[in-house]
């Protein structure tokens, strides 16, 4: 039973994690990223999930890895940090993960926001890389992703100064593609899983795959990838439904296969 998140079974393919430790603003400690990367696994094997939303609690998405656990570890202590197994298998997830933001989204937090594949944010939600202020900087994949989300300039600004921007500002930037009201920030993300989970499910997972792809590739072999993967989708038979149900003048039924 995990303690520090509360993860519902599907509902029309959407599965919901909520992270629940309000006493620390859902600081990223060991447990929870265990206990995160476990119900992802799960998410991943069932059939029945066809997309995941994650979100925290009105005041905090998460406030960073948690400081009091990082303090006792040292180097060795750090070489050897179980969380870093916790977060590959989170980067690893192949089903569409949406963020729903509300309130403070740094550190850690932000990295793991910056894991899902649409960020979401309520008006009140502000992200930002202070570790620069504890004499580290990010360690979950922060300078990488965000420079790939809001580009050089603005990147270099957040991690070098610690300062935050706050959700209208990650939307211009592009790290969010939507901002809500904060407490419709939820359903919004949700609706927009829903959506995602009527697809056809193979077409999502290679389409995730592929748009990946993109920020970690050069073009050549980008368009390489996308047109394997294309044309592998050529033999499901949720193509030929997708067609069919286009000429027919119907909603496909999609099954995944
Ligand atoms: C552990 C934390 C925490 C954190 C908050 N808390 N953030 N505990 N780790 N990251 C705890 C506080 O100690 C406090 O516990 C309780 O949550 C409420 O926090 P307050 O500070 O009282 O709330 P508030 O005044 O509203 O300020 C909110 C805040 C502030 C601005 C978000 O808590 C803050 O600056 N937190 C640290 C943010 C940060 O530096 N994050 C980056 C961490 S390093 P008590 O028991 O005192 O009530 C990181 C590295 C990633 O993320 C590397 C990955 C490999």
């Amino acid at each position: 039973m995990p303690r520090t998140l509360a993860a519902l079974p599907p509902e029309q393919g959407v599965r919901l994690i909520t992270l629940q430790r309000p006493e620390a603003l859902n600081a990223l400690n060991t447990e929870l990223l265990g206990e995160l990367a476990a119900e992802l696994d799960l998410a991943e094997q069932d059939a029945d999930t066809r997309a995941v939303v994650i979100t925290g609690s009105r005041k905090a998405f998460a406030a960073g890895a948690d400081i009091r656990e990082m303090a006792e570890r040292d180097l060795v202590g750090i070489l050897n940090d179980p969380r870093l197994a916790h977060w590959q298998r989170i980067a690893r997830f192949g089903k569409p993960l949406i963020a729903a933001v509300n309130g403070f989204c740094l550190g850690g937090g932000c990295e793991l926001a910056m894991h899902a594949d649409i960020l979401i944010a309520g008006e009140d939600a502000r992200f930002g890389q202070p570790e620069i202020n504890l004499g580290i900087m990010p360690g979950a994949g922060g300078t990488q992703r965000l420079l790939r989300a809001v580009g050089k300039s603005l990147a270099m600004q957040m991690v070098l100064t610690g300062e935050a921007i706050d959700a209208r500002h990650a939307l211009r930037a592009g790290l969010v593609s939507e901002v809500t009201q904060p407490e419709l920030t939820v359903e919004r993300a949700i609706a927009i899983a829903r959506l995602i989970a009527q697809k056809a499910p193979l077409a999502v997972r290679l389409a995730k795959e592929a748009l990946l792809k993109a920020e970690d590739t050069d073009l050549a072999s980008g368009l390489r990838f996308e047109r394997h993967a294309f044309t592998l989708l050529a033999g499901t038979r949720d193509r030929d439904e997708g067609i069919r149900a286009f000429q027919e003048k119907r909603r496909p039924d999609f099954t995944g296969q």
